[in-house]
């Protein structure tokens, strides 16, 4: 693994999941692998859980952290390759990189999508310029269209409460006031089905996510049925796909109530965070025993702990 930015980027699922949970029951085992090396945390968007979590796992692994706003502290960057640079970008991402790359031994980098143009977002300009440019490993803190971080301590959160080898997992989609990336929904859609769960996915009809993450998924229009018999429901709003970034409906017969989910198989409701409380998920299923926001947010720790190790480990890819 050169760089993580997407599961396809491991070779086992579950194997990842494993090394997790025994990184969590032991989180200062290899506190001297990262002696010495520097972690970059380079965001263009906010953050609080990628931002916080990525410096514990790097810090549980005797690593430095560096953290750079680049949109707030850096300069505006420019990313076409042979640009004339007479306009309001004032740094190249092919200096950008370089120069970060001098710095660090691995750079971590978040950049949401614009939610304008489908094709440039979907093409990851951002990432691939920085994969492109950097000379060290990069990790996807978020990026255009996918969480892999997030996605992994999802699967992390399903395997500590799961009942039955195949759970049926309900990602639902929820009414929010905001265009929303469907980043998170398409990952957790793909590290879903890479961990061979039962998984359906229900929203409005217009709100379908790109074939490329749901392939193998089931899509149910109606949330009800949907939720039938489900062990896990992971809950999250997105813009359109196919009517790119635009809100189709803020209808709130989508909101999750503890009312419909007595169809469920007393199932666990599962949230990134940050949530727009009784907007996109009441605080009555919030607040619910049944709830493991909490449990997510913790093992976004070890999500970052896993991969940063496996990096370090291989130390072909790192700067001696
Ligand atoms: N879930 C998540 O990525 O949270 P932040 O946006 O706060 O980092």
């Amino acid at each position: 693994m050169k760089n993580f930015t997407k599961v396809s980027d491991i070779s086992s699922v579950p194997l990842m999941v494993q090394k997790a949970l025994e990184l969590k029951a032991n989180p200062f085992a290899f506190s001297a692998l990262g002696k010495n090396k520097t972690l970059g945390l380079i965001f263009m968007n906010p953050s609080l859980r990628t931002r916080l979590s990525s410096q514990k796992a790097a810090m549980n692994l005797g690593m430095n952290s560096m953290v750079m706003n680049i949109d707030k502290e850096g300069w505006s960057l420019e990313l076409t390759d042979g640009a004339v640079m007479n306009g309001t970008t004032v740094e190249h991402i092919k200096d950008a990189a370089g120069a970060m790359s001098l710095y660090c031994d691995i750079i971590g980098i978040r950049c949401f999508p614009s939610l304008v143009n489908s094709k440039e977002d979907y093409s990851e300009l951002v990432l691939s310029q920085f994969i492109k440019y950097s000379s060290v490993p990069i990790v996807s803190l978020e990026s255009a269209t996918r969480h892999p971080l997030q996605s992994f301590a999802d699967m992390i959160t399903i395997e500590e409460h799961k009942l039955q080898t195949k759970p049926k997992v309900v990602l639902t989609w929820a009414p929010h006031v905001k265009a929303l990336p469907q980043a998170v929904a398409n990952s957790f859609a793909e590290w879903a089905i890479a961990s061979n769960y039962e998984l359906v996915i229900s929203h409005p009809e217009g709100y379908e996510l790109s074939e490329e993450f749901t392939k193998g998924a089931q899509i149910e229009y109606n949330q009800q049925r949907a939720l039938q018999g489900a062990d896990f429901v992971y809950v999250k709003n997105w813009s359109s796909f196919r009517d790119y970034g635009k809100i189709l409906t803020q209808d709130d017969s989508w909101l999750l109530t503890n009312n419909k989910l007595k169809v469920t198989s007393n199932a666990k409701i599962m949230h990134c965070l940050p949530v727009r409380r009784n907007v996109e998920l009441s605080d009555e299923v919030l607040n619910s025993p049944n709830s493991l926001i909490m449990q997510q947010a913790e093992n976004r720790i070890y999500s970052a702990q896993t991969m940063l190790k496996e990096l370090l480990e291989n130390s072909s890819i790192l700067k001696l």
